[in-house]
Formats: C-alpha cells, sequence, structure tokens
C-alpha cells in the first residue's frame, strides 16, 4: 500500500536496478539518481483544474486535444500512443515496457512532477543509443480527462496500484471514478484492454462497483501469469511479491462500442 512502500520505490538501490540488471539490454539506472520524496502533492492536484477554480501556481500543465496534440514532440516516430500507464510512478513498467515492445509508443501520466521529470532524463539519456524513442511520461492529473487521445485508438491502458486514500475525506483524491472509466471506454480500441492491478481490497471492490455500472467492460481476474500475459513489473508489484503482500490482477476487456 501507498504509504508503506513509497520509500521502497523511490529507493536509489531499490529491487528494480537489480532486477533489471539481468534483463539483456536493460537500462542501467545507475546512470540516473533518482531524486527521493516520500510526499504526496497538494490537494488541489488530485482534482480537476476547473473543479479548482482558480488555476494554482504548482498545476500539471493541460495538453492540445486530440488531434491538436504533436505526437512528435514526444514520440521520435511521430506517432500517437498505443499503451498507457496512468499513475506510472518512477516509471519502472512504462520504461521496460516500451524497451521490450519497441513498435509501441508507450505513454505515462503522473501527477508526481518530480518522478516525471526523472523518467524524462531516463528517457533523454537513453535516445542517443536509439532506444526509448517509443517512450514518453507526461506530469498529469488525470480527472482532466484524456481529451489528447483519440477515440478508439488506444490498445491497452495500465492501472496499477493506486493510491489507496482509505479515509472518506481524502477519498476525493481517488482518480477511479465513473467519468474516468468512460474515459478508458472511450479511448480504448473495440478490443482494447483495461489492466488492473490493485493490494488493497477495498480498492478492488470500490473499482469493480464502478466497471459493473459502466457496463461497457467485461472483467477477467488473472490468477496466473499466463492468464495476465505482461512480463514486465511494477515498482509496487515487485514489492508486494517481495513482502508477500496479495494483490489482484483484473483485465478489462471493452465489450461495446461506446
Ligand atoms: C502507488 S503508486 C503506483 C505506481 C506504479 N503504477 C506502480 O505500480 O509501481 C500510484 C501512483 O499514481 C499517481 N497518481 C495518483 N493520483 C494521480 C492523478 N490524479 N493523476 C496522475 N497520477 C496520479 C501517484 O502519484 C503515484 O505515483
Amino acid at each position: 500500500m501507498f504509504d508503506t512502500t513509497f520509500d521502497t520505490t523511490f529507493d536509489t538501490t531499490s529491487e528494480t536496478q537489480m532486477n533489471t540488471s539481468t534483463i539483456p539490454n536493460a537500462i542501467d539506472y545507475k546512470k540516473y539518481p533518482r531524486p527521493r520524496s516520500r510526499h504526496h502533492v497538494s490537494p488541489n492536484q488530485y482534482m480537476a483544474r476547473e473543479r479548482i477554480g482558480i488555476e494554482p501556481k504548482y498545476y500539471p500543465p493541460l495538453y492540445p486535444a486530440h488531434p491538436d496534440i504533436r505526437w512528435r514532440e514526444y514520440f521520435t516516430n511521430g506517432s500517437a500512443p498505443q499503451f498507457v500507464d496512468i499513475g506510472c510512478g518512477m516509471g519502472k513498467f512504462l520504461l521496460e515496457t516500451a524497451l521490450a515492445m519497441p513498435e509501441q509508443n508507450v505513454l505515462g501520466l503522473e501527477v508526481r512532477e518530480y518522478a516525471v521529470r526523472w523518467i524524462q532524463s531516463v528517457i533523454e539519456g537513453e535516445r542517443p543509443s536509439s532506444r526509448l524513442g517509443n517512450a514518453q511520461a507526461l506530469w498529469y492529473s488525470v480527472p482532466n480527462g484524456l481529451g489528447f487521445l483519440e477515440t478508439g485508438s488506444i490498445e491497452k491502458i495500465f492501472y496499477f496500484f493506486p493510491d489507496p486514500w482509505f479515509k472518506k475525506r481524502h477519498q476525493f483524491k481517488r482518480a477511479f471514478t465513473p467519468e474516468f472509466v468512460q474515459e478508458c471506454a472511450r479511448v480504448l480500441r473495440p478490443d482494447g484492454i483495461l489492466y488492473l492491478m490493485t493490494d488493497v481490497p477495498e480498492v478492488d471492490v470500490a473499482q469493480r462497483e464502478i466497471l459493473h455500472k459502466h457496463g461497457v467492460f467485461a472483467l477477467e481476474e488473472c490468477r496466473s501469469d499466463e492468464a495476465w500475459g505482461l512480463s514486465v513489473r511494477t515498482d509496487q508489484e515487485v514489492f508486494s511479491q517481495k513482502k508477500n503482500i496479495p494483490y489482484t490482477r483484473t483485465m478489462c476487456r471493452k465489450k461495446l462500442s461506446v
């Protein structure tokens, strides 16, 4: 869960580096010193900008809506992304998925600016050796929608280990809302998949309830790696595995056109 594991996620000597060092052509994370931080961002940043009323000084930028967004500024091949990692944290899954699938553009969205800046430093550091031209992270808060993504264009959306925000008064910070699910349904292709992982049963129940009410996704809980089909692990997943914390993996297939 977020509060107890974030230190590990941001540790410069974390598992991530040890695990990936065994992968051929893995990123040498030692070249990119990680920032250390334990802080959540200001509560305003978890809300849509129009809900706040005034624009706070430190608020993630909004991006031009499709078709005005210029993907050439973000991806070497100039094309739009096919995969989107929402709440990508320090980007392990995003970067390693992009490395493993160089034909797919992978976009990470993250509300913590320093995490995005660090991911961008890795991307910039690797691009001279013709790697990670297909990876990008944007400083962004998802309650603002996914207007920069074309309807029906995305193959896979990843939404892994969201912050649980247990206390009732903090739950407005949860990004998984009916509006969020509708945006996912809109941008996914007819055969697109929303992948979910969480180690918080309460979050799993809340997300399932929203998905069932929405009605556009067929849910499949994946107990085997084979059913799940994704070989790259997120930072939080590595932590859960190491500490024997159970977590659920759910594939949500878009079943109707929206
Ligand atoms: C517990 S971390 C999980 C990181 C990563 N997905 C993983 O599995 O290791 C949850 C991430 O979601 C990000 N997040 C929370 N609310 C967000 C929002 N409104 N927009 C974008 N990212 C958000 C947090 O900053 C944090 O990095």
